[in-house]
């Protein structure tokens, strides 16, 4: 990022607040709420990629980001409270789709195959890109807004999807592409 914090400069802090910008702040908290339930819909849809998948390494990732989307749920409930809004999931109709095509793959892949892991990696990763699109933007929109903490709670998670992200990669690059080329 950029800009570290934007709090700062008097001419976005004097002019700039919650109160100031209600369409926006109504577009901040929606896409809060559709984050919620892809946050939600993750932490029910990541087991059934842990039993498909072969890898004890790919296993290994997708469960210990599993805890993590766990505590991504948790603290967009903080941000929920911070913003003074019950905590309400709006569905999010781009993460049902990339859970659905993680899924597709794992039908039509053979199981036990190093060539269903590397699906499930492809799937995944989309599933990682959305979320830091979505952490990403907002986090700096929360900046926008003046609202520090929830800027704060939203990085911690980008950074854990970034993570994520180059864990899949450093699996793919080192293990399963090269065992899914050796196949038939
Ligand atoms: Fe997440
Ligand atoms: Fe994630």
């Amino acid at each position: 990022m950029a800009k570290k914090d934007t709090g700062s400069d008097p001419k976005f802090a004097s002019k700039t607040t919650v109160q100031d910008s209600p369409a926006l702040t109504a577009l901040f908290k929606d896409s809060i709420a559709d984050l919620f339930w892809a946050e939600n819909h993750l932490v029910k849809s990541l087991p059934k990629m842990i039993s498909a998948a072969t890898s004890a390494n790919l296993k290994k990732a997708i469960t210990s980001h599993l805890e993590e989307t766990k505590t991504h749920v948790t603290r967009l409930e903080q941000v929920f409270e911070l913003l003074d809004e019950k905590a309400i999931a709006k569905k999010c109709d781009a993460m049902e789709g990339l859970t659905k095509e993680a899924e597709g793959i794992v039908e039509e892949t053979e199981a036990g195959t190093a060539t269903r892991d590397v699906g499930i990696v492809l799937a995944s990763q989309k599933v990682e890109h959305y979320e830091i699109a979505s952490y990403g933007g907002l986090h700096q929109l929360a900046i926008t807004l003046g609202l520090d903490e929830v800027a704060s709670l939203l990085e911690q998670t980008l950074n854990e999807e970034k993570q994520a992200d180059l864990k899949l990669t450093e699996i793919a690059e080192n293990d399963i592409n090269y065992k899914a080329a050796e196949e038939a």
